[in-house]
């Protein structure tokens, strides 16, 4: 991303979707099926994600949310789960310059105590220095849609509230940044949530594709929008 992020000319008029939420899925395979370890796939994943997130900048979408690393990822082998993590460390540490200048604003939703003191540091530094920036990303990390449910409820608590209403909730969840989300999308085939922004999908539309993550391109991106514009949202109405 060398250049400011510039809407692009291609796409005609407005986006609807001011907030979208991807699920990464299918890296293991795409790696499988070259042979390579599941490390390869989320580096090349690491890759896809820089151009999916640009791409979705470019077509004015104001918000977006990846799902890098649940609560229960830690169930994977270490060295897997290390791998994931270098990954993010070295991708912060070549990108922060780069993407606060491109006007993205950083997020790191999920518990973050479980991470190195230097990772949960850079993590707040790049949070501080891209407050005022535009564009969102939302980066789940240790990230489960009930935890945040959980964490909003005691945040409550703490400050003495008897009862609440849905607004309480909302201003109180990690994405309380964001605009409502629009579209969750999901790679890789499988049709479920995993416990994946439980309380924001509650009028999101859902697009799922056989895809494997790092198969994902701009022309994919571009789809996924022209295909959400068809859809007809009601909202519960008629
Ligand atoms: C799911 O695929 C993917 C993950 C649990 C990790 C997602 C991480 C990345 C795309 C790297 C992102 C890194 C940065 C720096 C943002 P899977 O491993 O479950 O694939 P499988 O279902 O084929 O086994």
């Amino acid at each position: 991303m060398a250049k400011k992020i510039k809407k692009t000319e291609t796409v005609a008029g407005e986006c609807p979707i001011h907030h979208i939420a991807f699920i990464m899925d299918g890296n293991g395979r795409w790696a499988k099926k070259r042979a390579m370890p599941r490390e390869f796939g989320h580096k090349f994943g690491a890759d896809v994600y820089r151009t999916v997130m640009k791409r979705c900048f470019e077509l004015g979408i104001r918000a977006t949310t990846f799902y890098v690393f649940s609560t229960e990822n830690w169930k994977r082998p270490e060295k897997e789960v290390s791998a994931i993590l270098t990954l993010l460390d070295e991708y912060l540490d070549r990108c922060e310059k780069e993407l606060i200048e491109n006007d993205v604003r950083f997020i790191f939703i999920g518990d973050k105590s479980p991470f190195s003191d230097s990772l949960r540091e850079k993590m707040l530094r790049i949070e501080r220095n891209s407050i005022n920036n535009h564009y969102i990303c939302n980066l789940a990390l240790n990230y489960g849609g009930r935890s945040e449910l959980v964490y909003a409820v005691n945040q409550l608590l703490k400050e003495g509230k008897e009862s609440v209403v849905e607004e309480d909730i909302s201003a109180r969840i990690y994405t309380k940044e964001s605009p409502e989300l629009d579209l969750i999308v999901r790679t890789g085939g499988d049709l479920r949530i995993s416990n994946f922004l439980l309380w924001q999908a509650a009028y999101a539309e859902f697009y799922f594709t056989d895809k494997l993550w790092p198969d994902m391109s701009v022309k994919d991106v571009d789809e996924i929008v022209e295909n959400f514009k068809q859809r007809n949202r009601r909202f519960g109405g008629v």
